[in-house]
């Protein structure tokens, strides 16, 4: 990487950083779709792919805005956060509630994420005055709020339920989120 020295470099930096982070998730969120047995859950993964899936069209856009193309740079964070997620379905062979449960939590961590890095890149971009570029970020930011706000919600539902049922991780088959499917 060449020398950061500027708040414009340091701008373009984080923006590759959050690109390889948005098209990260677009591989990731449909796989995470198709483990969760909760069929609220899954729905919230795929409706969150396609707002993902703006996300890196909005950076895209933001890229241009100020005369750059865009490019992705490695982000060891959300890497890091993909890497738990792998390792705990691994070694765990988590029950379906549990999974579920360990997704929407996996899920936030992501949002929180997200949200840290849209914070930032707002505040960088409002001060370079890149008004289009603060409009844009703002966007992806919203929705990665919204998105974590639905996915708490989701992991309260499946966490009350979880401890209403036996506990030996069969399946709850009362609980209205839940799709019949089998796991192989
Ligand atoms: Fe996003
Ligand atoms: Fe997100």
């Amino acid at each position: 990487m060449p020398a950061v020295t500027s708040p414009k470099q340091l701008f373009e930096h984080e923006l590759q950083d959050m690109y390889y982070a948005e098209k990260t998730l677009t591989k990731v969120l449909p796989k995470l779709a198709e483990e969760a047995s909760d069929r609220e859950l899954s729905r919230a993964f795929t409706s969150h792919l396609k707002q993902t899936e703006g996300h890196v069209a909005n950076l895209e856009k933001v890229f241009r805005a100020i005369g750059k193309t865009p490019q992705a740079t490695p982000c060891p964070g959300i890497e890091g956060i993909k890497k738990e997620h792998d390792e705990f379905i691994e070694s765990s062979s988590p029950s379906t509630e549990m999974l579920d449960a360990f997704l929407t939590g996996a899920a936030a961590r992501a949002e929180h994420y997200e949200i840290a890095a849209y914070t930032g890149l707002v505040s960088q971009a409002r001060a370079l005055k890149e008004r289009e570029a603060v409009e844009l970020l703002q966007e992806n930011l919203k929705q990665e709020k919204d998105a974590l706000k639905k996915v708490e919600t989701i992991s309260k539902r499946i966490l009350k339920q979880a401890n209403g049922s036996t506990g030996n991780g069969s399946r709850v088959s009362s609980a209205s989120g839940q799709r019949a499917r089998t796991r192989s």
